[in-house]
């Protein structure tokens, strides 16, 4: 029987930004975007600082979850860490967009703060500053092999030329928090969330009963096995930015509200069928990471760390652990 400890985190780049600069991030973000209405609660935020006392008391959240998470882990001493984090063009690009992707190398390197916005840094670090990891290579091609055997159809990459770029930033963010030192083998999986929106050329997204499924068959996989695996969901929910039905302008706060109550409540499989067009309206496309995660872990409730729910953040943000 496989021994999971789960863990449930945003990965947006301001995560690893000083909050004097959200502002930056949301100003280009908004200007992308011709209709942008600002929402009457992104105004009440904003208030008269251009948001910077909201942004202070969200980093501060932010942080202290990163901190609770990461101390949990460190206790629980995993043999491997698999974080399933969605990649945006940096990893695959159109030489071979795969809907799922396990990494079969042996090791493999992050730069976190090559991204526009990780620059400003809040450790002051320097843009080139490289994180290292070990991966159990063994353990994730046994992993592909059964999943395929399985029925679920796993690419697998021990060498791409994204690589150069290092590790998409939906794997290395929150590492920087949970494990900058790399003490913990990683194993990660990369899932193409964005689909269509990255892209004429990008296939759609994977469903989310797929996504439900193969979690499943890595479970089935782990109950063979006597390594204790942590699973880290790395994604904010709701974007505001993808949340077609509210014009790109806000994140959709009572669809999320709905779905981390069934989280909460060890109901995660229900998120199994929600159809592509209900994740495209509420900007959810990220929750598949997520959605994974809960086929691996099964219907058992989850501790909620903390939540952020400002539209100054862009993304309704989740911390939470299983087990
Ligand atoms: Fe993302």
């Amino acid at each position: 029987m496989a021994e999971l400890l789960g863990i449930g985190c945003s990965h947006g780049p301001i995560i690893l930004t000083p909050p004097e600069n959200w502002h930056r991030s949301r100003e280009r973000i908004f200007s992308r975007n011709p209709n942008f209405q600002a929402p009457p609660q992104l105004i009440k935020e904003l208030g008269d600082d251009n948001g910077l006392t909201q942004d202070i008391i969200d980093q501060q959240k932010v942080v202290e979850a990163f901190q609770v998470m990461r101390d949990r882990l460190h206790e629980w001493n995993p043999d491997v860490v698999m974080v399933i984090g969605d990649d945006q063009a940096e990893n695959f690009q159109q030489d071979n967009l795969p809907p799922f992707c396990l990494y079969t190398g042996d090791e493999v390197d992050g730069y976190p703060f090559r991204r526009a916005g990780g620059k400003d840094n809040i450790w002051e670090a320097e843009t080139e500053t490289r994180f290292t990891f070990r991966c159990p290579k063994d353990f994730s091609r046994d992993m592909r092999n059964s999943l395929i055997r399985d029925g679920i159809d796993m690419a697998s990459s021990s060498k791409l030329n994204g690589w150069d770029w290092g590790l998409a930033h939906a794997i290395i963010n929150p590492l920087v928090y949970l494990d900058p030192e790399g003490k913990f083998p990683l194993l990660p999986l990369f899932v193409n969330c964005y689909g269509e929106e990255a892209g004429p050329d990008y296939p759609p997204r994977p469903t989310a009963k797929r996504c439900y499924e193969v979690g499943q068959s890595i479970r089935r996989f782990l109950d063979t096995r006597d390594e204790r695996v942590a699973v880290v969901a790395s994604s904010s929910w709701s974007h505001s930015f993808l949340a077609h039905k509210n014009n790109c302008s806000a994140i959709d706060l009572e669809t999320d509200r709905r779905y981390l109550e069934l989280v909460r409540q060890g109901q995660g499989s229900q998120l199994a069928t929600l159809t592509p067009e209900e994740l495209q309206d509420s900007g959810d496309h990220e929750i598949l990471n997520w959605i994974i995660a809960l086929g691996i872990l099964g219907d058992v409730p989850a501790e909620i760390v903390d939540v952020r729910e400002s539209h100054t953040q862009l993304a309704f943000r989740v911390a939470a652990l299983w087990g």
